[in-house]
């Protein structure tokens, strides 16, 4: 599979097969405003744990408006209790597809079995999915890593669980929870999946995608349905919209980065008011890179200790040719 217009996750219909990531204290409320202008196929929310989802009644985390649909929602936690309360909340409240995280490698999360530590216990994977699917009518996706470590992969064994649980789409982060977010991305392992799955659910790859010739290449080398996006979207937000370009021969995105750090300014002061500085630090570490002077902006921006410190900052940055 290569791009793909019109790409449909059962019953849910996306634009297409570019997917932008759930990425926790990045894809916040502020952040997701700016890349809708970007036409990703498909966004998602920051994970969410069930359990607080149930206890509280506060979905701020969960807060979206209706132009940034299609938009999913992430359910994180390994208690079997929670899971049909979890999953109908996130169907009412809206959303267009509930994922399950078997992810994330954070020891606080992988303590309680959760996270990338369900990658330990299929079959507790299979009970939640089955869960989820039997509770809602909007279709449901998995994301997980390879396996535990290299002698633990299980990716194979989960695409097939998946598949029994009657999961939709699986993305695989082609690393190891023990790998954490360093090495390469083993894409032959989702190549591997790819093969398994044959079509009866769909697989989205991930890991290592940070320009339009790294997704071409996992399209060619994997076979994958569709491809996702983590940290290349922090440093391009608009990455999509160049794959989208480029595939359906468009003209590309008149991209002013100045502007765009602008405009995710603006929505931070809305969301987060004094404290935008810090969100907006956070950001510019991945978003201010490529180049010795842009280097000399980003540390400045490090240092700053108020927005507008940091808005006076960028406007006396030369831009020309950035
Ligand atoms: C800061 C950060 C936060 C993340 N938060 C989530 C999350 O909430 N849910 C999830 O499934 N994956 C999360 N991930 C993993 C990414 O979605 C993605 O799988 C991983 O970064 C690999 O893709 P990449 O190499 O393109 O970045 C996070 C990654 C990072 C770096």
């Amino acid at each position: 599979m290569s791009f793909k217009k019109d790409f449909s996750i059962g019953s849910l219909k996306l634009p297409h097969n570019i997917i932008y990531a759930p990425l926790a204290e990045y894809t916040d409320f502020a952040y997701r405003r700016l890349i809708r202008n970007f036409h990703s196929g498909l966004m998602f929310c920051e994970m969410i744990k069930m359990e607080a989802l149930v206890r509280e009644k506060s979905t701020k985390l969960l807060k979206y408006t209706k132009n940034m649909l299609p938009i999913g929602a992430q359910l994180l936690g390994s208690n079997l209790s929670v899971v049909t309360d979890a999953a109908k909340k996130i169907e009412d409240l809206g959303f267009s597809l509930i994922d399950f995280n078997c992810g994330c490698p954070v020891q606080k999360v992988t303590k309680d079995g959760s996270g990338s530590a369900m990658l330990k216990t299929p079959k507790l994977i299979f009970e939640i999915l089955k869960k989820i699917v039997k509770a809602v009518n909007i279709p449901v996706s998995i994301k997980i890593r390879l396996g535990w470590d290299d002698n633990s992969i299980v990716a194979n064994e989960i695409v097939k669980i998946a598949i029994d649980a009657g999961a939709k789409m699986i993305t695989i982060h082609g690393r190891t929870r023990k790998q954490g977010y360093s090495g390469k991305a083993n894409w032959d392992f989702i190549e591997e999946c790819k093969q398994v799955a044959k079509n009866e659910i769909l697989v989205i790859g991930n890991g290592d995608l940070y320009t339009l010739e790294d997704v071409k290449t996992m399209f060619e080398s994997t076979n994958v349905d569709g491809v996702m996006i983590a940290r290349g979207m922090l440093a391009s937000p608009w990455l999509s919209s160049d794959i989208e370009s480029y595939f359906t021969k468009k003209d590309k995105l008149n991209i002013s980065r100045k502007k765009i750090i602008l405009k995710y300014i603006s929505y931070l002061i809305e969301e987060k008011k004094e404290k935008a500085v810090f969100d907006l630090r956070r950001i510019s570490g991945w978003f201010l890179r490529g180049g010795k002077d842009i280097k000399s902006l980003r540390v400045g921006i490090n240092g700053a200790t108020s927005i507008d410190e940091a808005i006076k900052l960028i406007d006396r940055f030369n831009w020309e040719n950035k």
